[in-house]
Parts: C-alpha cells; structure tokens; sequence
C-alpha cells in the first residue's frame, strides 16, 4: 500500500514537472542573447527556473494525491486525526530553502561582479538620453555623433549614460539580446558593460516611462565585425562633419539637414513626411509653414527659435517644456544652420 502511494505521488510529480519543463523549453521565452553578459545572466535565469520547475512539481505531486486520497465523503461529519509538529519536516521544510536561497545568491553574485568587469582598456562610449531619443558619441573617433549606437563584436565595451538638462527625467537603457537594463538617472553617471559577441542589429529600448513619446523611444544597436567597425571609426574621425551616420551624404547642406534631424531623434516626436517621420508627442513639421504664420514670426526665423528655445512659442494643443531646450548648445552652428534649411524646405 505504501509503496503503492509513493509510486503515485511520484508519477504526478513527474507528469507535473515534464509539463512545466515543456512550457519551459518549448516557448521561446528569451531573446537569443547577443552578449557575454547575456549568456551569463541567461544561466542564472535557468538554474533559478530549474529549481522553480522542481518545487513545483513536488507541490502539485501532494496536492493531488491528498485530494485523491484524504477527500472527505459526503456522510463524513468526523474531525481529522490530531496533529501536532513533526520536527524532521519542519528542519527539511526550513534547510532546504535556506540552501536553495543562498545558491542562487552566490551564483548571482558571482554573474554580477563578472558581467560588470570591464578589464583595463573598455571601448568607451558616451549615451545620452533625452525626452524622446538616444544619442551615442564616441570619444575616441573625435566625439563623433550617431543615432545608433554601432559596437565591435567580441570588444569589452562601456556605456557612459546621462540624462542632461534641467528638466531631465529618468529613462532606461535596454537591449534585450544583452540581457541586461540600465536606468538613465538625472544627476548620476551610470555606467554599462557589454561585450557583444554575436553580429546582427537589435532593439533598443526605453524601458522607462518617462513621457509622451516614451513608446517611441527606440533606437537600434549594430555589431559589426571589428575591420568593418573600425573602418567606420575611422570614417567618422576624418569625416569633417559630425552627426553623419545616416545614408544622406553630409556634402550637401540638405543631406546633412536629414542626417541632423535623423541622429537627434526628431522623428520620434516629429511628423515630417520628407523623413518618413510619424511622431505625435510635437506639432506636425508638415504644417511649419502654417505653425509660423499663426505664431506671427517668418518662417526661418520660427523654425530657429523653435529649436533652439522651444518654450517662446508653442503651437496650441501641445504643452510646454516637452521638447528639449539643450539642442542650441548640443549642435553646432552648421549642423543647425542645415537643420533649419531643411525643415524650411520640408515643411512648408
Ligand atoms: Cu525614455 Cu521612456
């Protein structure tokens, strides 16, 4: 009879379990990680999924076979047995998690301080956050400007982040094939470290609510091999003008216009058809010609004063202090200069 019902309890532990282990392995949970990091936060989120999938089981094996085996009947009015303690139990049912707890402290531990590591000579890379875009420089190729952010497979790389301004709100950085989410806060230098080790293009996300256009608030990642990212390093360093990561050729005074609205996230916020734009946290660039009439002002000088001190005028239905004041210091003269010409032309 006993080892009748172990053999019971045993069999609906491992119906349960094979069945957790299905759902487990047979839904593609997690992204394919992209990063060394990844890959090690990844074992920690199965040793701990593991451990779950067999608690679980344990769990559904008694709760099944107690309903099976200790129901009631309908003509039982009786009390059950007196119980009181049983002592090897309460030392199981206490150790146990104890041990289970403190390995998957350890092991996250240990994960942690290696995926922070980031050895003597990291690629450095400056992020910058703002209301609604991502922006990333790169000291070491003459702070060269880019809308995305392009790393160097297999090289030890570390995100300086910063969310500039006055009004700066808190924004998170996350790319979920690196596995990791790294909160912008105003005011503090966090930093992140990733080593890519798989070539491809992936999302970045905004994973903090930090506004209107927060769900607009993406970017992309490219890891290249390291001969391609260094000819593009090297390009950057010698191409004259910063901010020029797009297709258009910087020459033209129109191009580089496209490439400054394109690198300083204009699109997310901004509809602007000549870019393929569809934002709808600021007024429609479409309509600028418009915009500049009823704001009384000619419409290149609008268009100036619009970027560079936002609050003077601003188009009704939208609030104030939305877009970000910091674009007059953050630009240079030509790229602005371009800016203006391009959105004058566009937009009218
Ligand atoms: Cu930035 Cu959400």
């Amino acid at each position: 009879m006993r080892r009748r019902s172990a053999l019971q309890l045993v069999l609906i532990g491992l119906v349960a379990g094979g069945a957790a282990v299905a759902v487990a392995l047979l839904i593609p949970w997690l992204p394919k990680p992209a990063s060394k990091e990844a890959h090690r936060i990844d074992v920690v989120f199965w040793f701990v999924i593991g451990i779950c999938i067999a608690i679980f089981a344990i769990v559904v094996a008694m709760i099944a076979y107690s309903v099976l085996h200790f129901r009631a009947r309908p003509d039982d009015d009786t009390d059950g047995p007196p119980i009181h303690g049983h002592t090897g139990l309460e030392i199981a049912w206490t150790l146990v998690p104890t041990v289970l707890v403190t390995a998957i402290g350890v092991l996250s531990a240990v994960v942690l301080s290696q995926d922070d590591h980031a050895g003597k000579h990291p690629f450095r890379i400056h992020v910058t956050a703002v209301q609604f875009a991502w922006s990333f420089n790169y000291p070491e190729a003459g702070n060269a400007q880019s809308e995305l952010l392009r790393l160097p497979l297999g090289r030890s790389v570390l995100l300086d982040l910063t969310a500039p301004g006055d009004n700066a709100v808190i924004h998170s950085f996350w790319v979920p094939e690196f596995g990791q989410k790294q909160d912008v806060v105003p005011g503090l230098h966090p930093t992140l470290h990733i080593t890519p080790n798989r070539l491809g293009t992936f999302p970045i996300i905004c994973a903090e609510l930090c506004g209107l256009g927060h769900g607009l608030m993406r970017s992309q990642v490219i890891v290249m091999t390291k001969t391609a990212f260094d000819r593009w390093l090297a390009s950057q360093k010698k191409g004259a003008a910063p901010a020029t990561t797009t297709a258009a050729p910087p020459s033209q005074s129109s191009g580089l216009g496209a490439s400054v609205f394109a690198s300083n996230g204009c699109g997310s916020c901004h509809t602007l058809t000549a870019a393929h734009a569809i934002g709808k946290v600021g007024p429609d660039l479409d309509q600028l010609a418009a915009e500049a009439k009823r704001a009384g002002k000619p419409l290149d000088a609008f268009i100036r004063e619009s970027i560079v001190d936002p609050n003077v005028y601003v188009e009704k239905g939208f609030p104030k202090g939305v877009m970000p004041p910091t674009f007059g210091k953050t630009l240079s003269k030509q790229q602005l200069d371009a800016l203006v010409q391009y959105l004058a032309k566009n937009g009218g």
